[in-house]
């Protein structure tokens, strides 16, 4: 393949975001960099351009790069990156200054040497350093980041995309960011619960130290507060689903304009409350702020139901919830009760809810699973009726392109070459060959082919 500058055939690697570079034959070969890039390339996420370098023609989709994420607006994902942009500053001088110098350093950018000083000072890919990691519970952890020159500020209640490269694969997580954007040192908080049976979660709250870089995207999503002064907010989170309810809470009072605000938050005991004890501080301090905790193991396991959300407790703890508008991040059976009672209420357009993964349907009784071949990869493995196609995937050794994992950003789109795939959200079962579908909700219906 020409090079595009005249010269000799040509490999590529993908460097960025859906970005490819070129390489001459001879730059292709690791010996070729300065010593110092290779020490980059050991050191940072620039390693993964250099180790998945391949020719074009066997590029997968796979590599759409879910691990170097975007680190400007111009490479910004076009689908999730929307809330807040800010536009970058055309044209300034160090933007001129670093078109000619990209001259002298192609294939690389300037910024991929300028990496080598401080990652975070890169423009092709932005990066955050862990400062602090802080534990809120046995199992859940906050994690303190300094993000690099292109980050902007959040909006209390948005989330962040995080790349972590565990075992030799690279995976993207969100998680929601726990700080308010009031923070004067310029850095943000992440808190992660461990999941049961997870992977990135348990490598987070275990393995994540002082001192990492980590790859993050830009703050998106429409989880948060209106500009104009609430009106009398109710939020109602359980578990992890604490963060952004704490985000709103210490904007609200940073900027001191803390309306008259209920929150219900459910957690199995006072100690494995994640912000339990800054909560019932602020609830002291702050009268206009009432914390409900509701401990649903306290009466042990055989009561835990009595203490669910319900019509009659909600009566109990907040008798005006109908004047309210009200914020619900949770797991799935807490907001599909909370959903279920707004709707029923007529009061859906005053309810905000958050989801930390895909509402799944119950998969029928009768469905099959069957065999998935990923076309590009050439790797074939058995899958159930149940385990989304993105799962299946990884477990088969392969490192899809996603994002959200729960079919909202897109990032995991493939064609459908053959066979029949389960949307696990609505039960539809797709067979169109050539149709687009999102593996991370969509699980086999017998045997199919994905272009992977
Ligand atoms: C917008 C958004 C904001 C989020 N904010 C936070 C946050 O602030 N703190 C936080 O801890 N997590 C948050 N999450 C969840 C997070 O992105 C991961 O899904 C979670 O950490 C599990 O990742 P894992 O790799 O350990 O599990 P995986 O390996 O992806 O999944 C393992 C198993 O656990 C199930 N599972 C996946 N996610 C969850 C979940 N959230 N609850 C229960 N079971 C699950 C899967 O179905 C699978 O069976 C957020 C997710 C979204 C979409
Ligand atoms: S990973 Fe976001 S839609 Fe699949």
């Amino acid at each position: 393949m020409d090079n595009g500058r005249g010269g000799s055939p040509a490999h590529s690697v993908r460097i960025g975001y859906g970005r490819t570079c070129h390489l001459s034959p001879q730059a292709c070969r690791r010996e070729d960099f300065p010593p110092g890039a290779r020490g980059a390339v050991a050191e940072s996420g620039v390693k993964l351009a250099w180790r998945a370098w391949r020719p074009v023609g066997s590029t997968t989709a796979a590599d759409k790069n879910n691990y170097m994420l975007p680190a400007t607006q111009d490479e910004a994902d076009p689908v999730t990156d929307t809330a807040r942009a800010q536009p970058r500053p055309q044209g300034s001088l160090l933007s001129a200054i670093t078109r000619i110098t990209d001259l002298f350093t192609f294939p690389l950018r300037t910024s991929h040497y300028v990496e080598l000083v401080n990652p975070l000072w890169t423009t092709h890919q932005l990066q955050a350093r862990v400062m602090e990691v802080w534990d809120e519970t046995r199992d859940a952890r906050t994690i303190t980041l300094k993000p690099g020159l292109n980050w902007r500020g959040h909006r209390a209640g948005q989330h962040v995309r995080v790349g972590l490269p565990v075992e030799g694969q690279h995976y993207t997580r969100t998680y929601t960011i726990s700080s308010p954007p009031e923070r004067p040192d310029g850095c943000f908080t992440i808190t992660v619960k461990v999941v049961e049976g997870g992977r990135i979660s348990r490598h987070i709250v275990r393995n994540l130290k002082p001192g990492d870089y980590l790859p993050i995207g830009l703050p998106q999503g429409e989880f948060f507060l209106p500009d104009a002064q609430p009106v009398k907010p109710l939020f109602i989170s359980a578990g992890s689903g604490i963060t952004p309810a704490r985000s709103m809470l210490r904007s609200l009072l940073a900027q001191e304009r803390l309306p008259d605000t209920v929150h219900i938050h459910y957690a199995p005991h006072a100690f494995d409350t994640i912000f339990g004890q800054e909560l019932r501080a602020m609830a002291d301090h702050h009268p206009r702020y009432r914390f409900h905790p509701v401990y649903t193991r306290e009466l042990g396991e055989q009561q835990r139901e009595k203490q669910y959300f319900s019509l009659a407790q909600l009566e109990q703890l907040c008798p005006d919830w109908r004047e309210r508008d009200c914020y619900a991040c949770g797991p799935q059976s807490l907001l599909a009760s909370v959903e279920a009672l707004w709707q029923e209420a007529g009061l859906s357009r005053r309810l905000h809810v958050e989801r930390f993964r895909a509402a799944f349907a119950q998969v029928p009784a009768d469905a099959v699973g069957g065999a998935v071949a990923f076309a590009k990869s050439g790797v074939t493995a058995q899958a159930d009726s149940a385990t989304s196609l993105l799962r299946v995937a990884e477990d088969a050794g392969l490192n899809p392109a996603h994002g959200c994992r729960m079919g909202i950003c897109h990032a995991c789109d493939t064609t459908l070459l053959s066979g029949c795939v389960r949307d696990l959200r609505t039960g539809e079962v797709r067979n169109e060959a050539g149709s687009i579908v999102q593996p991370c909700i969509c699980a086999a219906a017998g045997d199919c082919t994905l272009d992977l």
